[in-house]
């Protein structure tokens, strides 16, 4: 077991680069079970989920090659299997994502109900309810999906999402690509991640109209050809490097971003009291003098994202005043972190979806564990801005999301260190 140990109270100056969005490469990967041909993917970040799924498909049948750092050429022509591995499937969330895949090309699937952070109850019936409403008899034990042609055939349909789901619209998306008819997919979700899979399936030869809006339009085709396509940057992980510089203090240019997917994030940290100019590309945030309290309210994209909804908490622990940070979209995810955050002298009172931060002049050094991977993320934050020594047990969760975060902290001036135990 593996952690890292912090010192903290040093700001972090300099630029760090940010990588291919997780959850953009964590659907666009699968999705190349959809294409006849080699899918040449670009800005794929070096994370264990990424590698997880990489392997999935290579034990299908998949030729997969690391051409070189961040690009990924999948060619999935010689897959037959649809029941990918149960035990790799278990060790992720968006395995899921290969049940509207396989579905979409082979018209069956089978496969195990996923693992990944397990931070909030994360039911799937959205994703099922889409695969009925798109022809599929669906069989669901305790440990399985098993999907199969319905008495009147896989077809497009209309079909509206009882509640905002991420991995619900993108399995829709993709089990609907290579289906006869159209699919229509209302009260969509909307986030940066919907919007490149799309793009990435129409580079593909697929008819997706609508993506990024509530209502997103897909028109079956019979093929997919192979092409290039490079993943958007990572909102959430520019995000965590946005709010370590805030909590630790310093002044970092956050590069190959798009600011826009940022507005969210960065307005908040704004109303805290850092100064953030946005580029073409690239962020600059510097910090200027003591945090001030603010009021946060989690909410699908546009909105604040839930992802950063722990590493804004951070922030609020050491602000002047009293913040309100409420959850809309996972109730639970307080319980990640609160109390390691609290055994680091933070201030923190939950009082159903909200979270009553009062503001700590500095938080101090402890021993803490992350429970999963944004509540990681923020840990490594607030080490990053205690006094003192902070170890963060359980890292696994955090190298499932962020390439080399060790390197690129220890390039901005942070004394952090991975330790092999
Ligand atoms: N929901 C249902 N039924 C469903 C699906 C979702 O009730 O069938 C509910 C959930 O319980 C939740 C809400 O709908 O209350 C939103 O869940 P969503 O389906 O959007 O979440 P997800 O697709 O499982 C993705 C990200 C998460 C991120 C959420 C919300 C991926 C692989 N994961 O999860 O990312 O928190 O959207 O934005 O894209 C992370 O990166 O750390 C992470 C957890």
């Amino acid at each position: 077991m593996a952690k890292y140990v912090i010192n903290g109270g040093r700001p972090l100056e300099g630029t760090v680069t940010i990588n291919g969005a997780k959850n953009a490469a964590v659907a666009i990967l699968p999705a190349a079970i959809l294409v006849s041909g080699k899918c040449r993917v670009e800005n794929v970040p070096d994370i264990s989920d990424v590698r997880i799924l990489l392997d999935i498909l290579q034990d299908m049948g998949a030729e997969v090659i690391w051409e070189e750092p961040g690009v990924v050429s999948i060619d999935c022509s010689a897959v037959t299997s649809t029941h990918p591995n149960p035990d790799l499937v278990r060790k992720m969330r968006a395995s899921y994502y290969l049940m509207g895949a396989l579905l979409s090309r082979f018209h069956q699937a089978n496969v195990a109900l996923p693992g990944g952070c397990n931070f909030a109850s994360r039911p799937i019936d959205q994703h099922i309810k889409g695969f009925m409403a798109l022809g599929a008899d669906v069989d669901e034990t305790e440990d399985y999906v098993n999907l199969t042609p319905g008495p009147d055939g896989l077809h497009g349909n209309r079909i509206s999402l009882d509640v905002v789901s991420v991995g619900a619209t993108v399995n829709i998306m993709m089990a609907a690509c290579l289906l006869p008819g159209q699919t229509i997919i209302e009260n969509a979700a909307k986030e940066p991640h919907i919007v490149d899979l799309a793009n990435f399936l129409n580079t593909m030869g697929a008819r997706i109209s609508g993506a990024g809006t509530d209502t997103v339009k897909i028109r079956g085709v019979q093929t997919l050809k192979g092409g290039t396509y490079a993943i958007i940057p990572d909102q959430i992980e520019a995000g965590t490097y946005l709010a370590a510089v805030a909590a630790a203090g310093g002044n970092v240019l956050v590069q190959n971003v798009i600011p826009k997917h940022m507005d969210c994030i960065t307005s908040k940290l704004q109303e805290m009291g850092v100064k953030v100019i946005n580029y073409d590309d690239s962020i600059r945030i510097m910090s200027g003098g003591k945090l001030r309290h603010t009021t946060v309210k989690t909410r699908p994209y546009p909105g604040f994202p839930t992802d950063m909804q722990a590493q804004v908490c951070v922030c609020m622990t050491i602000a002047g005043g009293v913040s309100r940070l409420t959850e809309s979209v996972y109730e639970t995810r307080f319980f990640g972190y609160c109390s390691e955050l609290e055994a680091m002298g933070a201030d923190i009172v939950i009082n159903g979806k909200t979270a009553i931060v009062t503001g700590i002049d500095k938080l101090h050094g402890a021993k803490v564990a992350a429970h999963d991977l944004r509540a990681g993320a923020a840990l490594v934050i607030a080490g990053l801005a205690a006094e003192g020594t902070t170890y963060v047990e359980n890292i696994h969760f955090i190298e499932r999301g962020y390439e080399r975060i060790v390197e690129k902290l220890t390039a901005l001036g942070a004394d952090i260190q991975r330790v092999e135990e």
